[in-house]
Parts: C-alpha cells; sequence; structure tokens
C-alpha cells in the first residue's frame, strides 16, 4: 500500500477534532538544566534507595499488580488526612484521572469547564473524549474572574469543572472562598485539582464530604515520583466506585506501587525537600525582582511565572547556555511573553539566574 493511501486512510478513520490536534510536546532535555518541568530536583536519599533497590530485587514482575493497590492506598489515605468515609482511587499519573473524569461524563453537548490560562491537558482531554470545552479568562492579575465565571456556569451547566490549586502555569493560589462559591453553584462535578498541594498554603482535602460535587485530586509527580506516574483522586465512595469501572485494571504498575509506598513510608523526608525547594522558590523571587526588564508572579507552586520584553528570544538565550525552561508566549494572549521555570536547586538558580543575566544583557 502507498503511503499516500495510508494517509488518505488515517484522515478519514480519525476524528476530525483529533486530526487537528497537536500531540503534547515534550522537548529533549538531554544535556540542559532542566527547569522546564516542575520535577523535583533532589534524588532519593541514599539509605532509602540501598532499600529500595532491595525491595525492587525482590519484586514479583512476572506479576500483574496488585489492581486495587490497597496497600498503597492505606498508605496516601494515612499521609493525605482524608476526612472519614472519603475513599481514594488510583491513576498513571493525575493525567490519566482527568481523562477517566471526562470519560465518565462524557455525553453529546456535555461541557468541561475551566478557567484559562490553567493547565493545557483539561482542554486536551475534553477534545479527546468529545466534551465540548468552555475556558473562562482569569482577571487580569491571575486570579479567578468569579462573576464570570459563574456566569459560565450557570450559562453551560458544566457537567465536570476543573479548577487547579494552586494554578499553573500562573503559580498562583485562588481565594478559596471563591473556589467554594464555584463549587456551591455548580451543578456538575468539580475537581480541584492540587497537584503542587505540598508548596501551598491552603488545601480543600478538609472540605471533601462537605458537599456532594467536590473532589480533590493529586499527584506525586511535584514531589520526587514524577518518574513514577502516581496520582489520586479523593472523595465520596459513590463516584469513585463509578470511576473504578472505567480504570483499566493494572493501571499503577508493580514497581511504582512498591516504590511509592515506601516513600511515603518516608514522606517527611519529602516534605523536607519541598520546604527546601519553597526557600529556594523565595530565593530566586527575590532575585527576579531586581532584574529590570523581568516582571515576576507570586506562587504558591514549585515554579515561578514571569514577563519579560521578547520571551522567546529570553527562552532561545537560555537555552544556548544550556538551561531549559518553558516558553508560554503564543499558549494563551494573557501568557504574551511570560516564561515559567522551575525552582530547582540553589545551584540550578544561581546557573538560571546567571545565564538569564547573560541574555538579557545580550539583547540589551
Ligand atoms: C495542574 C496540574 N494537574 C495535573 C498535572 C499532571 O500531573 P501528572 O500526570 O504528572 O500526575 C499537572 C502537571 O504538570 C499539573 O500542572
Amino acid at each position: 500500500m502507498s503511503s499516500a493511501t495510508t494517509v488518505a486512510l488515517a484522515q478519514t478513520l480519525v476524528r476530525p477534532e483529533i486530526l487537528d490536534l497537536h500531540a503534547y510536546h515534550v522537548p529533549d532535555s538531554a544535556g540542559y538544566i532542566k527547569l522546564d518541568a516542575m520535577e523535583n530536583p533532589y534524588p532519593v536519599p541514599a539509605s532509602l534507595s540501598d532499600e529500595i533497590a532491595g525491595l525492587v530485587a525482590h519484586a514479583a514482575i512476572n506479576r500483574y499488580p496488585d489492581p486495587s493497590a490497597a496497600s498503597l492506598k492505606a498508605k496516601i489515605r494515612a499521609v493525605t488526612g482524608l476526612p472519614e468515609g472519603m475513599e481514594v482511587m488510583l491513576g498513571n499519573g493525575s493525567d490519566e484521572l482527568i481523562q477517566l473524569l471526562a470519560m465518565a461524563v462524557s455525553r453529546p453537548g456535555a461541557v468541561l469547564l475551566g478557567v484559562e490560562p490553567s493547565f493545557v491537558m483539561y482542554k486536551m482531554i475534553a477534545t479527546f473524549t468529545g466534551m465540548r470545552y468552555v475556558g473562562v479568562p482569569l482577571a487580569a492579575d491571575f486570579s479567578l474572574d468569579l462573576s464570570a465565571t459563574l456566569a459560565a456556569i450557570a450559562r453551560e451547566k458544566p457537567a465536570l469543572v476543573f479548577i487547579a490549586y494552586p494554578n499553573n502555569p500562573t503559580g498562583n493560589l485562588f481565594f478559596a472562598d471563591d473556589v467554594r462559591q464555584i463549587i456551591e453553584a455548580a451543578p456538575g462535578l468539580v475537581v480541584v485539582d492540587e497537584a503542587y498541594y505540598a508548596f501551598a498554603s491552603d488545601s480543600f482535602i478538609p472540605h471533601l464530604g462537605r458537599y456532594p460535587n467536590l473532589l480533590v485530586m493529586r499527584t506525586y509527580s511535584k514531589l520526587g515520583m514524577a518518574g513514577l506516574r502516581l496520582g489520586f483522586l479523593a472523595g465520596p465512595a459513590v463516584w469513585l466506585e463509578q470511576l473504578e469501572k472505567l480504570r483499566l485494571p493494572y493501571n499503577v504498575g508493580v514497581l511504582p506501587q512498591l516504590v511509592a509506598e515506601k516513600l511515603l513510608d518516608h514522606h517527611e523526608v519529602l516534605l523536607q525537600q519541598a520546604e527546601r525547594i519553597k526557600l529556594e522558590r523565595a530565593n530566586l523571587r527575590r532575585q527576579l525582582e531586581t532584574v529590570p526588564g523581568v516582571q515576576v508572579y507570586p506562587s504558591e507552586a514549585n515554579f515561578l511565572l514571569f514577563r519579560v520584553a521578547n520571551a522567546t528570544a529570553v527562552f532561545d538565550g537560555l537555552k544556548q547556555r544550556g538551561v531549559l525552561i518553558k516558553n508560554l508566549n503564543g499558549g494563551h494572549p494573557m501568557l504574551r511573553d511570560c516564561l515559567r521555570v522551575t525552582v530547582g536547586t540553589a545551584e540550578e538558580g544561581a546557573k538560571f539566574m546567571a545565564a538569564l543575566q547573560g541574555t538579557l544583557n545580550q539583547l540589551a
């Protein structure tokens, strides 16, 4: 068969909205100081990595994993401090949970509502699953535009609302009272996405069970386990029982289950790393504030959003100097000339600042 025939066949078979999509782009980061993906820069401490090596050596990888991951879930419940009666469901990263939620409520005309700019996966997954996506712009200072959001909820009656708390890529934590009003007004599910909970001053976990339509989602990706792919959804059993039907039985492998459980046994080590990241965030923010032509935004996450005169030129200059961050220019009109840098170690921060100064001097 000629390749032209194959292309024609793919274009006939694949849904037009998928043909129009661009795949989520992950740049090649080999050789760079990697500050583009909100990873924890600290490795597992040596004492723990030896223990993990022993566990992995004896893991029954010839067997399918425990499909219910009961032991890991019990550990997650304990370290999270879930309110009485709330359940947990695991995902292969929280991306998978977003997809399961959308699959569960998708039907012709069903709406997934998000605010903008926010995590791009909400919109992408709405498209994958045949939902209609509605994005409500944030206010100019990146806080929630409450009246616009409530008006959109009344108008669109979304089946599913995602609120990233703190928000990515802006880094700020929305006012809790605004989020509460959204939960109360929404006729469908509201998922508070706490991917950056370890770096934030507030959480909706204590509110679980107070609202019939509230679920809280977290990931361990930002807390040192990005490579394991593990996220969870917490909330009333009524919801999770339905979502469990859509979860593929072995979505969290033997090794991620074992290693995550061991790491959560030492949760305090991970939280100490998060505290170091928070100190470094404050340090980096102070330094960025002193650089002429740079506007840096408040952050309760492990990254900082900042605006410059020409984001693409600065991004390229940093890359030439061996530092990879995220260029948000072009992603959304409100992110014009914005860049996002992950908070790494103090040493990485110093290299980033030197590369930024060098780039800005060259561009001046
Ligand atoms: C707000 C938010 N939610 C969810 C995720 C997905 O995390 P993961 O799939 O690694 O668990 C991210 C990743 O950047 C994020 O920023």
